[in-house]
């Protein structure tokens, strides 16, 4: 077979596996699995999960095929699973957290059909259904990105113990901006959103956190004179979703208390260009993402300039140069930028507000 067949036939056979591993995930098959420590048949699955054996019985003969699962025969002829080593680590990890998507996917998929047609709508903003998705992801990264932010962003850690207002922009379901929340009792956080019932259950779900309140906010339309300043402003997979990033970018830079107000945020770091990405299918599968939601959420307006995940790290800090920050990007010379997380920061903040730009492909 000739290397591109192959090719096809990878990606269509991983893709149809790797639907049906996110229905077993999503039914309790793994769970199910993972809490006993002796194989189970797929009878003893489907009353353990209340689920219908024939549909177990499928799924099981998938991933044990596919050796996702692990399979053995009774005495008596009767398969029997249990999970793979590591099964859990992937799962409750950054790769089952991808796997997530595959059913927001399936979910959205004929209405973003229908926006990719000329006569179709423009628009499909982000679902719950995906927002919960994005905060299972969040479980996972908040710790991890709040120890970058401490550990990078010079003297940071001083001020919030210290005590400083504190803003996250597009802060989804809430869970960085509640994580830094209880870190840093001293410092006032504000989670934004620019969606009514996000902000309203952000409130209800973080109530117990006395220094973090809630706003409504449209990043695109921050008033010229701001009602309220602030020391930190930071934001994680935002920018890119914006029909006008560098209106947001100036109107965060507005908001900023001077002359030490800093901007942080995380975007995805690419090359900008799929020749250049050509066969990373971490990149690709970014770009699937970028179809799927991120293209559809950011048409906000006709004229979005509708980055997608993937515009790459030297296009988004020229919008931040164009917005008035000042980029200093110490990882141009990276030669191999999908390899870890870079920052990039501004030095001289005495004539422009600082930025400090993370940006993050893994
Ligand atoms: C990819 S999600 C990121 C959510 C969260 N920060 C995270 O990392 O999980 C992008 C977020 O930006 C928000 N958003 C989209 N357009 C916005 C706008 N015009 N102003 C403010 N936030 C916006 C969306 O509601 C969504 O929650």
């Amino acid at each position: 077979m000739s290397n591109f067949l192959e090719r096809v036939n990878e990606v269509t056979q991983g893709t149809l596996v790797g639907v049906a591993m996110t229905l077993a995930r999503e039914v309790g098959i793994f769970e199910i699995l993972a809490k006993t420590d002796y194989p189970l048949t797929s009878n003893q699955v489907a009353v353990a999960g209340g689920l219908k054996e024939r549909y177990v019985r499928e799924l099981l003969g998938c991933l044990s095929t596919a050796k996702l699962v692990q399979i053995s025969e009774t005495e008596n002829g009767d398969f029997q699973y249990s999970l793979e080593d590591g099964t859990e680590e992937a799962l409750n990890g950054r790769p089952g957290a991808f796997l997530g998507f595959c059913s927001v996917m399936a979910s959205v998929f004929d209405s973003v059909k229908d926006c990719i047609y000329k006569d179709g709508p423009i628009s499909l903003r982000y679902t719950d259904q995906l927002q919960e998705v994005l905060d299972r992801k969040s479980r996972i990264n908040a710790p991890g990105i709040a120890k970058i932010f401490l550990e990078q962003i010079p003297d940071l850690k001083t001020k919030l113990e210290e005590g400083i207002d504190v803003i996250e922009f597009g802060s989804g379901k809430g869970r960085l901006c509640a994580t830094l929340a209880q870190q840093f009792p001293n410092s006032r956080f504000v989670a934004s959103e620019a969606v009514p019932d996000l902000v309203q259950a952000n409130k209800d779900r973080w109530a117990h956190i006395p220094n973090l309140t809630f706003s409504l906010d449209d990043l695109c339309g921050i008033p010229e004179v701001p009602d309220k300043y602030y020391d930190w402003v930071f934001c994680c997979d935002v920018i890119h979703d914006l029909p006008d990033p560098v209106a947001a970018l100036q109107g965060i830079k507005r908001m900023l208390r001077q002359p030490n107000g800093l901007l942080t945020f995380i975007d995805v770091s690419t090359s900008g260009s799929p020749l250049v990405d050509r066969g990373d299918m971490t990149v690709a599968s970014y770009y699937a993402l970028g179809t799927f939601f991120c293209i559809p959420e950011s048409y906000q307006r006709h004229d979005s300039l509708a980055l997608g995940p993937c515009s790459g790290r030297q296009r988004i800090a020229s919008l931040a140069q164009k917005a008035g920050f000042q980029v200093y990007d110490s990882i141009s010379e990276n030669k191999n930028p999908s390899q870890s997380i870079q920052v990039s920061m501004d030095v001289d903040v005495s004539q422009t507000s600082p930025l400090s730009m993370i940006l993050d492909l893994e």
